[in-house]
């Protein structure tokens, strides 16, 4: 999922700044109900310099959060948000910061979670159900071929972390693995990093994780870009892991050695 902030600035040139009741109105007429299933909004305060007098400038700011799927829906979406405030209240910009997640809003999953964490809670905060045929639809809604995808077509929505391939390209140099190399990627989500290490080194990658909707997705999408000689994804526990004389090993954001 991807999680949106916005910022609305409440200072208008030449004129008074949004009132309360402004605010509420667009939160009604726009925001509720281009997003339906739930947003958060803080109040805060920008501030920056005066070039000039090198005094404090600040205003003050709502701030809209909002968890959505990683989908081009979801960018459209915000950016009409984006421009009715832009236009109601002749703003030059809403500022916006995305950050690529996980998480669970829904009472069924929050309520199956505790705070030390268990095997299944983790299954049952990340698992979602026909995860491989939305991503296909949303692939196809994009323009590509299915029959003809490459790993970096999956680079849209196949990496889980935030910076997404950057991250992942950067950890790589690190590794450097080597053809002759076996990585497990533990914790492997839908497999694009360890898709990315295989067609990129041109080693064998393992990945090993908890939540089976995943592994199965994981499976699916690699056999779309014909890597199932070089990778292969088992449902597993990193605290239990399956390969017991494993050297190389990659977890996310580190990897060992
Ligand atoms: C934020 S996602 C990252 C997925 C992937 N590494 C990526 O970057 O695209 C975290 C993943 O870790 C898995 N996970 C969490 N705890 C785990 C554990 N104890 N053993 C194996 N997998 C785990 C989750 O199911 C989820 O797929």
């Amino acid at each position: 999922m991807q999680i949106f902030n916005l910022y609305f600035g409440r200072s208008v040139a030449g004129r008074a700044e949004v009132s309360d009741k402004e605010w509420r109105e667009f939160r009604d007429q726009v925001i509720t109900s281009a997003l339906p299933n739930g947003y958060t909004v803080l109040d805060g305060q920008g501030a920056w310099m005066n070039p000039r007098l090198r005094t404090t400038i600040s205003e003050d700011t709502k701030i809209l959060v909002v968890a959505l799927p990683d989908a081009p829906e979801s960018r459209a979406t915000i950016n009409r948000i984006r421009s009715l405030w832009q236009r109601r209240f002749h703003q030059y910009v809403v500022g916006m910061t995305v950050q690529t997640g996980c998480g669970s809003f829904s009472t069924a999953e929050a309520s199956s979670m505790t705070a030390s964490g268990t095997t299944n809670d983790v299954a049952v905060h990340y698992g979602t159900d026909g995860l491989l045929d939305r991503i296909l639809e949303a692939l196809t809604r994009a323009g590509k071929h299915i029959d003809k995808l490459s790993i970096n077509d999956l680079g849209l929505v196949d990496e889980f972390h935030s910076r997404r391939r950057l991250a992942t390209e950067e950890l790589a140099r690190m590794l450097a693995p080597v053809a002759t190399d076996h990585v497990i990627d533990i914790g492997s989500g839908i497999g694009g990093p360890a898709r990315y290490l295989a067609a990129t080194y041109g080693c064998r990658v393992s990945g090993v994780d908890l939540t089976p909707e995943f592994v199965g997705t994981a499976t699916g999408l690699t056999g779309l870009v014909n890597l199932t000689n070089r990778v292969d994804f088992r449902q597993g526990s990193a605290l239990a892991l399956p390969f017991p004389d494993a050297r190389s090993i990659w977890h996310g954001r580190r990897t060992w050695r």
